[in-house]
Parts: C-alpha cells; structure tokens; sequence
C-alpha cells in the first residue's frame, strides 16, 4: 500500500494567518500540522508517500521532507492547481499508485490514541484485502463533515456530506483505506454543488458495491480540529499538555521511523542533532541514549 498526503487548499477560514503560508505548515505546538497527518500513514507501515499541493506549497513542502529518505520513506510531489476536490488526489495519484492501494490522508489531521497502530493496521490489511476502510468519530457538530448513517443493527447505510439535519454524530475523518479501483472511481463522480470531488461519494460507491467498512474510534481518541484560530491553539495546548505530563512526544516522524524500524539508531543520532538546539532534538537523542 501506498499512501496520498492532501496538502492543498486556501485555508481561508484562517486568513490572515493562512494569506501567505499553507495551513498544513502551521505549527501545532512543537511541528508542522503536516508531521501529524504523516505520522498516520507510517503508523501503518506505508513507506511511498505523495503529497499533493498547489505548485507554491510544493516547495515548501520540498524543503520539510526532501526525497524522504532521512526517515527511510521515499516521497513524492504532484500538484493540484486549483482545489477541486479531495477524490482528485486519488486521480492525481493514480501514476504513482501504479495498481496499488492506497491510504489517503488529510493534511490537518491531528489523530492520538491507545490503539491507532493496531487499528491503521486492521484498516490497511482490509483494503489491501479488497474494499475500503473509514474511521468514524464522535463529534458534538457532525453538520460540519461527511456523516456516517446506520440501520438499526448499527450497519452503515450512507454517507452524507455536511448534512443540514445529521442522521448520526458520527463524522468521518480524513484518513480512508482503499483498494486499487479508488482512481477508477473517483474519475467516474461528478462535482458537487461546491464543484468538488466529493471524498464522500467515493465512500458512497464503495459502501453501495458492499465493500465499505467503518472503524469507530472510541473515547480513548483525539481526533482534534484545527480549522479556526481557537480550534488551532487548542490542538497545540493538547499536545502540549500530553507531550508534557508524559515525556513523550506526539507524531515525530524520526521517532516513529526508528520504532517502525525505516531508520537504525545511528540515523536517529543524527536527525537528533541536527535539532540539538531545541527539546525535539533532545528528545530525539534521549531515545536513542535510553534504548
Ligand atoms: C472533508 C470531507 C468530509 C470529512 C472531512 C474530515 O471535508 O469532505 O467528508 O468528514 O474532510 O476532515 P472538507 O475539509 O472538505 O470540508
């Protein structure tokens, strides 16, 4: 499996911040909001990653992760020149995919929880299986994303996109598992009244094929917004308050790439230095020292 990291879009929900600077490079506390979203693609042991953005991000996006390879990940760049939609990535992608399935991420999701390598694992072997994969989350303003409907036997039987009156809080995040017919079906949906591919109705032909499963991430999860000035400083203070209490960090790539074993311990030292002025980098070489 490969995986698609959405990184485009104007953010204008966050202007003035957002006028001159892509909101998936703001900082959420310590990193990039990008690193969080990167994390999720190699908590489940994806390695071949492309990030989608608009040509001007794309540079800044170059300077952040290179070629990849210092985390043992090969990354590639395509551009969306205007944003049409998050199921465009999956046509986007469809080169690099090269048959293959695929995990596509939003770029400002702020996923933490007990059980998120085992259950990104779980999801990534059921697509590799055949079908598709989505999370559902409980949220008190489900109006705002794709929301999951259930029968009573608590099968999904739809997914409406910011509906008016929720059928259920059960929003969809931005992190889907498919199979390789994704681009196939995304290049057969047509633009919605906001003129974009719509994510949802990929999920939605999947779902009416019999071949959509839902993970539901319980309580023991932070799925954190970060669409608004408030919502942004609270998903830092977060992870603030647990890196903090717990001495451990949230999303580090380094360190995610040495205990998914991408990188060895010597590489890690390195990536620790070139940060050693900072509490990442420290942090990053007391791994390593305490091994
Ligand atoms: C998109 C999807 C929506 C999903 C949400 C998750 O919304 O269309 O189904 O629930 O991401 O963040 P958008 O960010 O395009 O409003």
């Amino acid at each position: 499996m490969k995986a698609i990291l959405m990184a485009g879009g104007s953010g204008t929900r966050l202007y003035p911040i957002t006028l001159a600077v892509n909101k998936h490079l703001l900082p959420i506390y310590d990193k990039p909001m990008i690193y969080y979203s990167l994390s999720i693609p190699m908590l489940a042991g994806i390695r071949e990653i492309l990030v989608i953005s608009d040509e001007e991000s794309l540079k800044t996006y170059k300077k952040l992760f290179g070629d990849g390879s210092q985390w043992g990940l090969r990354i590639e760049y395509a551009a969306q020149d205007s944003p049409r939609g998050i199921a465009e990535g999956l046509i986007i992608g469809e080169e690099f995919l090269d048959g293959d399935s695929v995990c596509l991420v939003l770029g400002d999701n702020v996923l933490f929880g007990h059980d998120l390598p085992k259950n990104l694992k779980k999801a990534r072997e059921k697509a590799e299986k055949g079908g598709a994969v989505v999370m559902g989350y409980m949220v008190k303003d489900p109006e705002r994303y794709g929301v999951l409907e259930f029968d009573e036997s608590g099968r999904p039987i739809r997914i409406l996109e910011k509906p008016k009156n929720p059928p259920s809080n059960y929003a969809v995040i931005g992190v889907y598992f498919y199979d390789s017919e994704a681009p196939n079906i995304a290049k057969k949906i047509k633009p919605s009244w906001r003129n974009e591919l719509e994510i949802t109705d990929v999920n939605n032909e999947y779902l009416e094929r019999g071949k959509l499963d839902v993970i539901k991430l319980g309580r023991g999860y932070a799925w954190l917004d970060t669409g608004t000035y408030e919502s942004l400083l609270d998903a830092g203070m977060f992870v603030k308050a647990v890196e903090e209490r717990m001495g451990m960090m949230i999303s580090s790539p380094e360190e995610i790439a040495y205990r998914m074993k991408f990188i060895n311990e010597e590489k890690l030292k390195l990536l620790g230095g070139y940060l050693n002025n900072t509490s990442y980098g420290k942090y990053l070489s007391r791994i390593y020292d305490n091994k």
